[in-house]
């Protein structure tokens, strides 16, 4: 018998999203849990792709294709030099976390928190502290608690607004509140702003322009775009340091599919041009209010979101895990986004990246459970 394999391996359990997948295909439930959109991209995303095909077809640098870094500086107002192109938001979290700390630091992360940085962090051999936010009436950022877990080892703060579950934006005021603290105790800021251009009244403020020389922006032309299988994202890095992040990510990926890469460089400017993002902020938000509605008309406390297309949702005693089996609509459990301390009872987070069918039938099949299991 060959020796085992590593204990960090223990990292490599099934996510609850890819379990929630697999119970909403066991049995037959509308799929409401993992974040990915049931439309499909823009056609002029897609013309795109298939043109780039047969064009741009070897190995990118690993900094990422030279015309996408210069449409993404010039749509997020940014130096070219600061450009890293990664394999989603996923890599790029990756390749900061092993970039920005190492045993014996800590990185503080709010929860409830997206996954990804948890096993990010431990595989860098750090140690995360969970700051939660919090649930009254509505989802807060505890500012005093985020301070007091600071320490001495702190090497960086993991912000994300707009905020994956939450679906928070975080104000200019909560903002520079941070920067200060990083400033106060010298940290560095990782600032995932995925859902940058999801928002549903005032746009979010990004950390870069508060903090530059520390902060790391994170972003992913899967969210904006609709295409999360595609697997293009970026860091924005501060002065001086992409050749570092471009260096770290080769040794994972090397560089993002270079069809795509030229693709969506061709559909940014497109995309903003043509008020793509406009029409696509529209669909969602109708579909937002649509589930809304729904889950506060069969008793949900609802915490409606500002941003991204998740929502909180809060029934105790309800559990996903049993809406998947009987009533056939899939959700992701609230202690999904918890660790360190307990998840409020009921809590589930809801996509409405899915149709407006979908999303109508999903509260038929809620509303007929709920009506049974009185
Ligand atoms: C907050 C947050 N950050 C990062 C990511 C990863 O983005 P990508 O799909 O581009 O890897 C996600 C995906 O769901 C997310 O919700």
């Amino acid at each position: 018998m060959p020796s085992p394999l590593h204990p960090r391996t223990q990292l490599s359990t099934e996510s609850i999203f890819a379990t929630m997948s697999r119970l909403a295909a066991q049995f037959g439930a509308i799929n409401l849990g993992q974040g990915f959109p049931s439309n499909p991209p823009p056609d002029f995303l897609l013309a795109a792709a298939r043109k780039a095909i047969g064009v741009f077809d070897q190995y990118t640098a690993p900094i990422g294709l030279f015309k996408l870094r210069e449409a993404l500086a010039e749509d997020l107002s940014v130096d070219i030099d600061q450009v890293v192109i990664t394999c989603g938001g996923t890599e790029a979290l990756h390749a900061l976390a092993q970039a920005l700390y190492g045993p014996g630091d800590e990185v503080v992360i709010l929860e409830p928190y997206f996954d990804v940085y948890l096993p990010d962090a431990k595989l860098a051999g750090a140690t995360p502290v969970l700051v939660p936010m919090k649930l009254e009436g509505g989802w807060r950022l505890d500012l005093e608690a985020l301070e007091r877990n600071i320490s001495s080892r702190t090497r960086a703060l993991l912000i994300n607004s707009p905020n994956n579950p939450t679906g928070t934006i975080f104000s200019k005021s909560e903002l520079e509140r941070i920067v200060s603290l990083a400033k106060e105790r010298d940290l560095w800021i990782i600032s995932d702003e995925v859902y940058d251009e999801l928002y549903f009244s005032g746009a979010p403020l990004s950390l870069r322009r508060l903090a530059p020389e520390r902060t790391f922006t994170v972003g992913s032309a899967g969210k904006r775009l609709e295409a999360t299988g595609w697997r293009v994202g970026w860091i924005l890095t501060p002065a001086g340091l992409a050749p570092t992040l471009a260096g770290m990510r080769q040794w994972s990926s090397f560089c993002s599919p270079a069809p795509l890469q030229a693709a969506v460089a061709e559909a940014l400017p497109f995309a903003r041009q043509t008020g793509y993002y406009q029409t696509l902020r529209e669909g969602y938000k109708k579909r937002r209010d649509l589930l809304a509605s729904g889950l506060r008309a069969l008793g949900f406390e609802v915490f409606l979101p500002q941003s991204t297309y998740f929502l909180t949702a809060r029934k105790p005693g309800l559990e996903a895990e049993t809406l998947v089996k009987d009533a056939k609509v899939a959700a992701i459990p609230g202690r999904a986004f918890y660790e360190q301390h307990p998840a409020p009872d009921g809590l589930m987070r809801f996509a409405f990246c899915k149709t407006e069918n979908e999303l109508t039938r999903a509260i038929e099949r809620l509303d007929a459970y709920l009506k049974t299991a009185r």
